[in-house]
């Protein structure tokens, strides 16, 4: 990889509506962590995307099933009250 490729990682890039202010992106991730049986999203969750943030970044947070049969193990995340995203 040339030093110029390298260097753009670090340029502003334009996706839809928001502007990032680097290309270093996170993709979706399963880390498992969430409530049993509740699906609740946890503090280790929030503490594990907050120390992998930064200022202009963007992060896929967490695949959320919408429905208790769509879980792929016990602590996948369950997306049935509102309040969960309000927690990570
Ligand atoms: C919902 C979802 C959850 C994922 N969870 C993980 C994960 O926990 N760990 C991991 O290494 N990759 C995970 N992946 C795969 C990565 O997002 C990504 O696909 C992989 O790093 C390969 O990148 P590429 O698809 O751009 O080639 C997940 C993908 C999706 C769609």
């Amino acid at each position: 990889m040339s030093s110029q490729s390298l260097g753009s990682l670090f340029t502003p890039v334009e996706i839809g509506q928001i502007t990032l202010k680097h290309r270093i992106v996170m993709p979706a991730m399963s880390r498992l962590r969430a409530h049993w049986p509740s699906g609740d999203a946890t503090n280790l969750m929030r503490d594990f995307y907050a120390q992998r943030a930064s200022e202009g970044g963007l992060i896929i947070a967490e695949a959320s099933a919408i429905a208790g049969e769509g879980r792929s193990s016990t602590a996948s995340q369950l997306e049935q009250q509102s309040a969960h995203t309000q927690q990570v």
